[in-house]
């Protein structure tokens, strides 16, 4: 993409519930247990949202961290990209009620439904807006409820995900001075459209029609065949973002908290340091769109993104779609 403005990452933030959803928990409303799910998974707990919550809730506070490391107020603020695939509602946007809660008044503001490569679409939206000129500072948020789109007692699905939100203002890199983003690629494969499904909500399917199924208000995941899919373009994916970089100048790669065998699956493709890689799925399970995001400010928070040095983030999802963005700190 050509960048008449420069972009950078000004500010991260997260929000993850309080409400702690260990293994043991699961199994005592499903045929499951800690061994299993650690060892094919690498999972040990999830954060599921409050009752009194909504995935907004999340995201505005996600982004009132981010706003205050960047040191802009909500006014400044002239756009809201955000990446959910589990929304307060079908519509409006989760962006609008975020806009209002923040008070960012001058801000356009929209969602994108890209599940679990959301951040990075949502990311690249902003950067392709500040690029052009035709914005100054936009929010870019990935944040999901998932627990309340899936089936609780479903074992295949119930196990992997949950909740939380992260979120980053990026600005003209002339403004900040950090976080310059490089490049970014995002691809999709609409054939795999079924691979990962929640299809109640939409107007394809609805509560009076003749074949009406209760599953259908839950996510439908064949696990199995995206595991093969996940592996392969989690590799490419850091292939293509770190083509013709000396490995020694990447302090940090941020995948999508997908399954820690696959993240590892990935990695004995690459030549690529482990340590490097920012992996925190065993405490949050994978929050889809809020799963980059909650690392990468995990990893700002812990000192890992060293300033001039490279950062990788790679996603991929339902769709299919993947993205992948190299960032210099
Ligand atoms: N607890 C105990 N046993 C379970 C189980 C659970 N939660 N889930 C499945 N099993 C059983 C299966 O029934 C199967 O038993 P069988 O061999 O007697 O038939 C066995 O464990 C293996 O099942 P399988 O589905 O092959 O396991 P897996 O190693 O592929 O792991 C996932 C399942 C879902 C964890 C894994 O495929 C995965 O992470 N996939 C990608 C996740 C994804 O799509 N995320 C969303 C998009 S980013």
């Amino acid at each position: 993409m050509t960048q008449l403005h420069p972009v950078g990452i000004a500010g991260t933030g997260l929000c993850v519930p309080s409400r702690r959803v260990t293994n043991d928990d699961l199994a005592k409303v499903m045929d499951t247990n800690d061994e299993w799910i650690t060892q094919r998974t690498g999972i040990r707990e999830r954060r599921w949202i409050e009752d009194d919550r909504n995935c907004s809730d999340l995201a505005t506070d996600a982004a009132r961290q981010a706003l205050e490391a960047s040191g802009l107020g909500p006014e400044d603020l002239d756009m809201i990209v955000l990446g959910t695939v589990s929304g307060d509602c079908v519509f409006p946007s989760v962006a609008c009620q975020v806009q209002e809660n923040l008070g960012a008044k001058n801000a356009a503001a929209f969602d994108v439904n890209a599940a679990c490569t959301g951040f990075l679409t949502a990311l690249h939206t902003a950067q392709a807006f500040i690029a052009s000129g035709t914005a100054r500072n936009v929010l870019a948020i990935g944040t999901e409820a998932l627990s309340r789109i899936v089936d609780k007692t479903d074992r295949g699905s119930a196990i992997i995900f949950g909740d939380g939100a992260g979120a980053a203002v990026l600005r003209r890199h002339e403004d900040c001075g950090r976080g310059e983003i490089l490049k970014t690629h995002l691809g999709s494969d609409g054939s795999g459209h079924d691979l990962i499904i929640l299809p109640m909500g939409g107007s394809a399917h609805f509560h009076n029609m003749p074949s009406y199924d209760p599953s259908k208000h839950f996510i439908q995941l064949k696990g199995r065949e995206v595991y093969r899919f996940a592996v392969n373009k989690m590799a490419e994916m850091i292939r293509w973002a770190m083509d013709g970089l000396d490995p020694d100048e990447v302090c940090c790669i941020v995948p999508h908290q997908v399954n820690q065998r696959i993240i590892e699956g990935a990695l004995e493709r690459l030549d690529v340091d482990e340590e490097k890689v920012v992996v925190n799925i065993d405490r949050y399970g994978n929050t889809s769109a809020g799963s980059v995001p909650i690392a990468l400010h995990e990893a700002n928070e812990r000192g890992l993104l060293i300033p001039g040095k490279y950062v990788v983030l790679v996603a991929f999802g339902a769709g299919l779609n993947w993205g992948a963005t190299l960032i210099r700190w």
